[in-house]
């Protein structure tokens, strides 16, 4: 279930209030910055899609974004336990950066955890089907996908070459929980 846990101060994340009501993420996720929605697939995908079938499946709504935020390309993810490289995938979005570009992402199917850091506070948004998120350019951040990751995303990028990322060099990931604990 999507839920947004809010820690108030990014040293003591042993602090924190829990939201689960739809309503509560939205406006919760709004005081970090964060856009978060729900979108209704336009039709039923099968595990199997292809990248252009779940692209298809919502061409409505993926053109809807690219129209008010500027998004010229997208693309699909698709990890799980027997992606050969899912250990090193995970590592590569945990530990906190920034975009010069947002970071917009819809799950079709699967879950994963989004950090952002909008000191003093950490907000943690667990996305699942159906939810969209969007983390504004500059905003520091970091996303776990789990040790055994279960995810189908659409990607949306400005910069037609795709993710790139600046490190921030705070090690400040290690110190809150990861996806599933
Ligand atoms: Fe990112």
């Amino acid at each position: 279930m999507s839920r947004l846990t809010i820690f108030a101060d990014e040293m003591h994340p042993e602090r924190f209030e829990q939201l689960e009501r739809f309503e509560d993420i939205v406006a919760g996720a709004r005081a970090a910055g964060v856009r978060f929605e729900r979108w209704a697939a336009e039709r039923e995908l099968p595990p199997s899609a292809t990248q252009d079938e779940v692209l298809a499946g919502y061409a409505d709504a993926v053109a809807q974004l690219k129209r008010e935020c500027g998004f010229v390309t997208a693309d699909v993810i698709s990890v799980h336990p027997q992606t050969p490289n899912h250990p090193e995938l995970r590592k590569k979005f945990l530990s906190e950066h920034t975009h010069a570009e947002d970071e917009a992402r819809f799950f079709v199917e699967g879950a994963g955890l989004f950090f952002i850091h909008r000191a003093p506070r950490v907000y943690a948004l667990v996305c699942e089907r159906g939810d969209l998120i969007n983390v504004p350019a500059g905003t520091p951040h970091w996303f776990d996908m789990g040790p055994t990751p279960r995810l189908k995303c659409i990607r949306l990028f400005c910069d037609p070459s795709g993710w790139v990322a600046r490190f921030t060099g705070d090690a400040i990931a290690d110190r809150f929980p990861r996806f599933g604990e």
